[in-house]
């Protein structure tokens, strides 16, 4: 059976209602949320009114006035149970998250893992809030400084990450002693319920933590959650026109912000490459995890002269080899995309490149047999920059490679973008890494790997980030 939803062993954890200070809650409508698999229906969830969030709210802030007293070792330990609930129930966190967002299983599983990690890393963090102690200009003062919890934190997250990005915001939240109302993914809030009922259950006090469900109400809630004054900071993984908005938003009452956006990154391989058998699997990597659908998924790769006609046939042999099916199915590695438009969007932007002189390697259509959702893992080669998916986030299986000849030409094009979130480069060269991590300008960037996704390093792209995000892998 191609589609078949393994068996949750706790089903219980399929949670088909909102919580919020500690009590499920439903709402008069519903919307529904389907397996972009299949087609078939996942649940429904409460389709929450802004006036129903701002009960969420109230409740936070109320909640905030004892959690704000705790210690941090006492939420430490909070957060390691989480974090052990997590491990404990990973297989059916991952069957959520697989059916709900399509990705397949083996991405699900290594996203639970990397959900539990941001726990964990959280909660070594909790009991080391230190403050500083500075020397005075004038005599007889000493300055200290503290770090205080800011108070509720409005958290919105993404569909591509359904696990991950919900314990990337929540566990440093709750590690400071702040209070959260956290408004998933309409396309995912099952994978959500799931987590926050797991932090029920390792502890975490009722009103602490709050999940929002809506789909249509999206819209009206974001602008609750950006102008409400009870909530002090705002922080969304999406698209950078939504983050835009909020921020806009939120000026009103100057909130403080984390906002992680649009990507359009960078993979530039010099001839100077010590492996192009390496390359190409990073390259892989960084291209095809979640199925393309990642912010710091690879969109435009940039192959030397001197190894390009190399690469492109290594690169395209391994794509053939990608296995395309639903998520569940046996060594499946690629699913579906989240929509039929993304689907529509991919296969417009494909005939774009291809009418204006891309060579199509492998894929370029719709695999109907399979479903709605699914686009051949497609590789275009001999790209330019007058195509459109230079300038767009291809956000599905689609890569492109673009031929360079000089450092500096390399380095124009991949900075030719508004938005800056990752990068990557393969070269055995120390000065030329140097000098290229330099000039790129993205918020990270991976040297010689094609995975750069780690709890203990900074997340974020180069606008207002870019000193304290730059990181640097460096593999031997
Ligand atoms: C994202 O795609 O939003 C996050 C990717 C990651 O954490 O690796």
């Amino acid at each position: 059976m191609r589609h078949q939803v393994p068996p949750l062993q706790d089903p219980t954890l399929l949670i088909n209602q909102a919580w919020i200070d500690g009590s499920f809650v439903n709402s008069d409508k519903t919307f529904q949320v389907y397996d972009p698999a299949s087609g078939g229906l996942v649940g429904s969830c409460p389709e929450l009114t802004p006036t129903e969030v701002e009960l969420a709210i109230n409740t936070a802030n109320r909640a905030f006035a004892s959690f704000r007293t705790t210690t941090g070792r006492s939420r430490a330990s909070i957060l390691r149970q989480w974090h052990v609930q997590i491990l404990r129930h990973a297989d059916d966190l991952a069957t959520i998250i697989t059916w709900e967002s399509g990705k397949a299983l083996c991405d699900a599983r290594a996203e639970v893992t990397y959900a539990a990690s941001y726990v964990e890393w959280f909660a070594e963090e909790a009991s080391r809030i230190y403050g500083v102690v500075i020397p005075s200009s004038h005599p007889g003062k000493r300055i200290h400084t503290i770090r205080q919890p800011v108070g509720v934190c409005a958290l919105i997250t993404p569909w591509n990450f359904p696990a991950a990005m919900v314990t990337r915001k929540i566990a440093p939240a709750l590690a400071s002693g702040c209070t959260v109302v956290l408004k998933a993914a309409a396309e995912t809030p099952f994978t959500a319920n799931a987590l926050v009922q797991l932090a029920h259950r390792a502890g975490v006090p009722s009103g602490v933590l709050n999940v929002v469900t809506a789909m249509d109400n999206t819209v009206a809630i974001g602008e609750l959650l950006s102008t409400h004054k009870m909530v002090k900071k705002l922080s969304l993984t999406g698209s950078t026109a939504v983050g835009k908005l909020l921020t806009l938003q939120s000026a009103t009452t100057l909130k403080k912000l984390s906002m992680e956006l649009g990507g359009n990154s960078p993979f530039i391989v010099f001839d100077d490459c010590k492996s192009l058998a390496d390359a190409t699997t990073a390259a892989i990597a960084a291209k095809f995890r979640g199925g393309g659908q990642t912010c710091v998924a690879v969109n435009r790769l940039f192959v030397q002269a001197g190894v390009y006609d190399q690469f492109v046939e290594q690169f395209t042999a391994k794509v053939n080899g990608l296995q395309v099916g639903g998520g569940f199915e046996s060594g499946c590695e690629i699913g579906p995309v989240i929509s039929p438009q993304s689907v529509e969007r991919m296969e417009a932007r494909v005939q774009d490149a291809i009418a204006k002189g891309s060579v199509l390697e492998t894929g370029g259509a719709r695999l109907p047999h399979l479903g709605e959702n699914f686009f051949q893992p497609t590789v275009l080669s001999k790209m330019t920059q007058h195509m459109d998916l230079f300038r767009e986030e291809i956000f599905g299986p689609v890569a492109c490679i673009y031929p360079f000849s000089t450092e500096e030409e390399v380095i124009a094009h991949a900075n030719d973008t508004e938005v800056g979130l990752a990068g990557y480069l393969f070269s055995s060269d120390i000065d030329r890494i140097h000098r290229v991590t330099d000039a790129l300008e993205v918020g990270m960037i991976g040297v010689n790997t094609g995975i750069i996704s780690d709890a203990a390093a900074p997340f974020g792209g180069s606008q207002g980030v870019r000193l304290w995000a730059r990181r640097v892998y460096a593999r031997d």
